[in-house]
């Protein structure tokens, strides 16, 4: 697989802040790459990087397989950019400022192009408004069309869907997943976890200017998931079968509850032992994996070392 952005022990240094520190990274052609971390981890920061929003202090970034230093410009022609904050010009309209973009980019409108964006943002109706009458989830629908609009091969979404409704979410991850089969790298900060859940196939986290982890989603949500089962009985249970040693039974002997850690322990072991015993089981949930526990666990474990 071709890497597409290498970003070697980079570092930012504010004056008063160390925003990057020693970041190491590899981005490989058509993943979905979603980078997690608290509010002020570094993630903007590293974006900004490599869009030369931001001046690095030190380390290397590769893209394409050119590294900035030799030629900032040309490589950076292929990148498409969401940013966090809704930065466009209030006076044009819709399909303006698409226009405008793509001359940006060295390219010849191509109506097609942006009409078939209009739709997949579902901004086709609002093509001859003003951008300043659009409402906030439609700014950020257009600053999606913006970035894509002259086809770059990788693609930055900075918390591309803060403010979007449910609906258009869907839409927007289906467009994304799209763009993946058309060979488009996506590199997605969200805290939205589920939007990561959905489609990442890498995940990344990152706090305090450290990259903590980097590992593909499925093998992170086997290693590091927990499942929750939980049983709650139709009378109260006096004491468990010995056999079953993990989980608790609650005071009242109505619930019982077992962590799973992925890959150990079964629950349908647990679950059947219960049974065997002639419980008196009433219902049973199963709570997935969530990348979510993990973020928070491994954050915890990367402030305590
Ligand atoms: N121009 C600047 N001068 C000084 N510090 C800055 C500047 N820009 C960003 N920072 C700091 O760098 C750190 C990283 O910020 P960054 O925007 O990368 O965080 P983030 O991970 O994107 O957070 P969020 O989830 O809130 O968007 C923060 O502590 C921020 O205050
Ligand atoms: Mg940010």
């Amino acid at each position: 697989m071709a890497a597409v952005l290498e970003v070697s022990h980079l570092v930012k240094q504010y004056p008063s802040l160390t925003a990057l520190d020693g970041v190491s990274l590899r981005i490989d052609e058509g993943e979905i790459f979603a980078l997690l971390g608290p509010n002020g981890a570094g993630k903007t920061t590293l974006i900004g990087a490599v869009c030369g929003l931001v001046k690095k202090t030190r380390g290397s970034i590769r893209l394409f397989g050119t590294d900035l230093e030799v030629d900032p410009l040309t490589p950076r022609y292929r990148v498409g950019l969401v940013p966090q904050e809704i930065n466009f010009d209030p006076f044009f309209t819709v399909r303006e400022s698409l226009d405008i973009q793509q001359g940006y980019f060295g390219q010849r409108a191509d109506r097609a192009r942006v009409d078939e964006l209009l739709e997949a943002m579902s901004l086709t109706g609002k093509a001859d408004s003003p951008t300043r009458t659009l409402s906030g989830g439609m700014k950020r629908r257009l600053l999606i069309a913006k970035a894509l609009v002259h086809r770059p091969k990788l693609v930055f979404l900075d918390e591309p869907t803060a403010g979007v409704d449910v609906e258009l979410r869907r839409d927007l991850w289906a467009y994304v997943r799209t763009l993946r089969a058309q060979g488009t790298t996506v590199v997605l900060t969200t805290h939205y976890l589920e939007e990561a859940e959905a489609l990442a196939d890498r995940v990344g986290i990152i706090d305090h200017g450290r990259l903590l982890l980097v590992e593909e989603k499925r093998l992170l949500l086997e290693r590091l998931g927990e499942r929750r089962l939980e049983v709650h009985f139709k009378e109260p249970v006096a004491a468990l079968p010995p056999a079953v040693v993990k989980g608790a039974l609650s005071a009242d002997g109505r619930h019982f509850t077992f962590t799973a850690a992925a890959g150990t322990e079964s629950a349908t072991e647990v679950l059947s032992l219960l049974f065997a015993a002639g419980l008196p089981v009433a219902d049973v949930t199963m709570a997935p994996a969530r990348l979510e526990d993990i973020l928070l666990r491994v954050l915890k474990e990367g402030a305590a070392s």
